[in-house]
């Protein structure tokens, strides 16, 4: 592990117009982002040593280093799900490399479906904490003591600093924000309305398919992580409407616009 993550750093590294320390990944409709970045390099996924390629609609493929609101950032544009077939630990692969780089934060952003009876379609949701319903682990197997602790820590998987910086950010610019609990799930078919009401009785207000393996993976080497949901259909009791992937990305679009606005405002403060 140690020694791919070496390797696909040492492919980049000599590429790099900059020195982030903030990485963004890009969830599903969530790309328009990259339109406000002042980008100054994009690599492939396909030549970098040890990465996977993204299978899914809507999700690209590339790193890409650039400015956003003068700030020095590394964005995967793309991300890679447990449902595409690739091990967890493999998902999370580039969050190593972005650590390796010399990232220190990680901004990461999904499309969820929403179960707290007071969210609409198109909220943006600070994620507090989440629960792992994927029913494994990135981080199972052998562990090396160099790379992260065997027993990781979760007591505080989402930044409360920077959940308070959101909230400032947000009250500024006017944007409303929920606050709440992500569920992760394998996916890749949308919930039942049982099991949506089930993950909501369990203490989520949100259910989606990425993000947990992430944060954990980010905790386990030292990242501090701060992640939002746009929330793109409701789970909720009474209210659960046929869900297609085309609906889910159209209500990411839509609310993409305040995502990145409150996303890059934030930025200098982090
Ligand atoms: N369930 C799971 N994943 C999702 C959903 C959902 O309702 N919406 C967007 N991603």
């Amino acid at each position: 592990m140690l020694q791919k993550i070496k390797e696909s750093a040492d492919y980049i590294r000599p590429l790099m117009p900059n020195q982030p320390k903030i990485g963004i990944i890009l969830g599903s409709g969530l790309g328009g982002l990259v339109d406000d970045v002042k980008i100054e390099r994009e690599i492939s996924y396909k030549e970098i040593p040890h990465f996977l390629s993204s299978t899914v609609q809507g999700h690209k493929g590339s790193l890409i280093f650039g400015k956003l609101n003068g700030v020095d950032v590394l964005i995967m544009s793309g991300r890679f799900h447990y449902y595409e077939g690739y091990a967890l630990k493999d998902t999370a692969f580039p969050i190593h490399v972005m650590k390796a780089l010399g990232v220190k934060t990680l901004v990461i952003s999904n499309a969820a479906g929403g179960m707290n009876p007071t969210f609409q379609i198109g909220d943006i949701m600070l994620i507090k904490d989440h629960i792992n319903m994927f029913g494994t682990n990135p981080l199972l197997g052998p562990n090396n003591d160099e790379i992260g602790p065997r027993f990781p820590d979760m007591s505080q998987a989402y930044s409360k600093r920077l959940i308070k910086i959101a909230l400032e950010t947000s009250a500024k610019l006017n944007i409303h924000v929920q606050q709440g609990v992500y569920m992760g799930v394998t996916g890749p078919c949308f919930e039942t309305p049982a099991e949506y009401r089930m993950y909501h009785i369990l203490g989520a207000d949100a259910v989606g398919m990425s993000t947990v393996p992430e944060t954990i993976t980010a905790r386990y080497i030292g990242l501090e992580v701060f992640a939002l949901s746009v929330i793109t259909d409701l789970g909720v009791v009474g209210q659960v409407e046929k869900a297609s992937h085309e609906e889910v990305l159209a209500a990411a679009q839509a609310a993409g616009p305040r995502m990145v606005r409150l996303v890059s405002e934030m930025l200098p403060k982090m």
